[in-house]
């Protein structure tokens, strides 16, 4: 199709977990648009057009294939992307800041305002720039500034349309979203480009699924969403905590507390707390907010839910201390498990990685095995000292281990032959069920000594078949 049969041209920067998958299924849905993503990084953007896609999600290979080269097209030349396009999506990273004022807890914006400026330098008609990143509230209004700074007659008009998908269900997330977010400007000309953007999803989201909004309750929406799924997830490792030391069996108050409507039963699994790019700093972000605002209180209860998840991962390494004979120093010890979530390649912020920091503090040797997540742990832990081995093949990572903790429930890690692993370990055999993924009965009718999280210990010291 040449240039001059789309019905719009969009483009989209930032060509990472989100701006791919979401432009992908774009161009899946509307053909007749021609759909752009850009990035700085000339790697990324060489495996986006190679056969070996820089993330890894379920469903996204073949939805990429199908659309590339027809109406989808992944490119370096941003400022001829931002030129041609009628609609632009910013989908950079917005990191917590490591430095000056707010680090550790405010955004750091360079990347949203560098594009900002880029954007304004390179425009020549009218756009509608729509915020996928997930921004502090009022964001919109310094883009705005930037955009409308000098005397560009170039008119921008600004949505906010935050993105809830979840890395590894990304592509069925966006394909059948709960809801589709958009804030705009209650001005005729706010109102027309937040058409033009519904007009996209209803292709393929139902109408009552649509919400609008205004630009600041839509920014402000996407930071509590995050909020509220990591507090419940806090909440419950919180209870955890105290099953392990009652005898009370966490799933078991999970199961009875989720029957009631009011609460409902997901997000309510304990585990070694959350991780993945966005919950700890989009909490992080919130508490800037509170902090900023002067309501120290919210920014304190929001500080919790972080301090719970911090506290989890604590917890759960000096439990593997304590029942290994209080030490683990020279013992090899086996992580199932890399990626902060089963079905994707991110590790950004995974447990893994606080907990093999801890791990190798305390002189343990480290195997490393994962289905797709390799790669990155090997630059997670690369400036870590201490012995690491990385080995895809989990019977290898296992051979002669004092200890298998799981940390990521693949669904693979389920049916491993236990037999198999259990007879090359080391005995005592430890097994640190990280995330409730395995059959604890049956692993500890095998041999093995099993400590899942908020569950009593499943140990064979007292009646002694070692
Ligand atoms: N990952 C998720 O699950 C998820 C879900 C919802 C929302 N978000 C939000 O979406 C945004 C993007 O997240 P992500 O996980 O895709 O990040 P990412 O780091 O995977 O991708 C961001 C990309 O932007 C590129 N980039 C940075 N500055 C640029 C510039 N000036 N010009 C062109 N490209 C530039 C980077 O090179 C990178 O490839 C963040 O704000 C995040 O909070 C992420």
């Amino acid at each position: 199709m040449s240039d001059k049969q789309y019905v719009k041209n969009i483009l989209c920067i930032g060509a990472g977990y989100v701006g791919g998958p979401t432009m992908t299924v774009i161009a899946n849905f509307c053909p007749d648009y021609k759909v752009t993503v850009v990035d700085i990084s000339r790697e990324r953007i060489d495996r986006w057009n190679s056969d070996d896609l820089p993330i890894y999600e379920p469903g996204l290979k073949e939805r990429v294939l199908k659309a590339r080269g027809q109406n989808l097209f992944f490119s370096t030349d941003i400022d001829r992307g931002i030129d041609e396009a009628d609609i632009i999506f910013v989908s950079v990273n917005t990191p917590t800041k490591t430095f000056g004022e707010g680090a550790g807890r405010a955004v750091d914006l360079q990347y949203i305002e560098k594009t900002a400026r880029r954007i304004k330098a390179s425009s020549k008609s009218d756009k509608i720039i729509v915020e996928k990143s997930t921004v502090p509230v009022r964001a919109a209004e310094t883009l705005s500034k930037i955009l409308h700074s000098g005397n560009n007659s170039v008119h921008f008009e600004i949505l906010s349309n935050p993105e809830f998908m979840a890395e590894g269900t990304g592509i069925h997330d966006m394909e059948n979203p709960d809801r589709v977010l958009i804030g705009s400007m209650d001005t005729p000309s706010g109102r027309a480009a937040r058409d033009e953007l519904i007009k996209i999803y209803e292709r393929w989201v139902p109408r009552e699924k649509m919400v609008t909004s205004d630009l600041w309750s839509s920014e402000l929406s996407k930071l509590v969403s995050n909020a509220f799924l990591a507090q419940r997830i806090s909440s419950i490792n919180s209870i955890s905590a105290l099953c392990e030391v009652t005898g009370a069996d966490v799933d078991e108050v999970a199961r009875a507390v989720g029957k009631d409507s009011r609460i409902g039963p997901k997000f309510l699994r304990a585990g070694l707390g959350f991780g993945g790019s966005c919950f700890r700093k989009d909490i992080l972000n919130l508490i800037y907010l509170c902090e900023h605002y002067g309501l120290q209180p919210a920014a304190d209860f929001w500080q919790q839910v972080i301090a719970i998840n911090d506290f989890q991962m604590q917890r759960f390494v000096h439990r593997m201390v304590a029942a290994m004979f209080n030490t683990v120093a020279d013992k090899k010890i086996t992580l199932f498990g890399f990626a902060f979530k089963p079905d994707t390649g991110d590790t950004r912020d995974s447990p893994a990685i606080h907990i093999s920091k801890m791990l190798l503090k305390e002189r343990a040797r480290l195997w490393v095995t994962d289905p797709h997540a390799l790669n990155n742990a090997r630059q997670d832990l690369e400036d870590v000292e201490g012995e690491i081995v990385y080995e895809p093949d989990p019977y290898k990572a296992a051979e002669g281990a004092h200890a298998i903790a799981l940390m990521t429930e693949w669904d693979q890690y389920r049916s491993l032959d236990y037999r198999r692993i259990f007879d090359r370990m080391e005995k005592p055999a430890f097994l640190f069920d990280g995330r409730n993924h395995l059959d604890h009965q049956a692993l500890f009718d095998l041999g093995f000594n099993v400590y899942a999280v908020g569950k009593p210990d499943r140990t064979r010291f007292n009646n002694d078949s070692q």
